[in-house]
């Protein structure tokens, strides 16, 4: 997978917590990334154009938007461990 960490995404700008726009982000990929400055940002950083996801459901973004943010957490959880053991 070639993007950026999704964990801690919907707290960031330009999301602030808005799940609303992370849904039309995966719905509307081609658009934003054509018209908007800070995707074209993403773009130009990543290099990579992600696939839009129509087909998923408000739902089941938010839900993988949440298993991210838990998978995050656990990463750093391990990195602690390994600093602190
Ligand atoms: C094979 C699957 C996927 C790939 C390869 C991928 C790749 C990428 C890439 C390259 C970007 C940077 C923007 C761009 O250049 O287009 C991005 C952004 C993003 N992707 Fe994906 N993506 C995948 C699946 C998903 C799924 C399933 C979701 C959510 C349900 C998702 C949510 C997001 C979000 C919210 C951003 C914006 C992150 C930000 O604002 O920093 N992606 N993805």
């Amino acid at each position: 997978m070639t993007g950026p960490k999704l964990g801690d995404v919907l707290d960031r700008d330009p999301y602030s917590g808005d799940m609303t726009k992370i849904v039309n982000w995966v719905h509307n990929v081609d658009k934003l990334l054509a018209s908007d400055p800070y995707y074209k940002g993403l773009l130009a950083k990543y290099g990579a154009r992600m696939t839009a996801f129509p087909q998923l459901s408000d739902k089941d973004i938010a839900a993988k938007m949440e298993h991210f943010e838990r998978l995050a957490s656990k990463e750093t959880d391990n990195e602690i461990k390994i600093l602190f053991p």
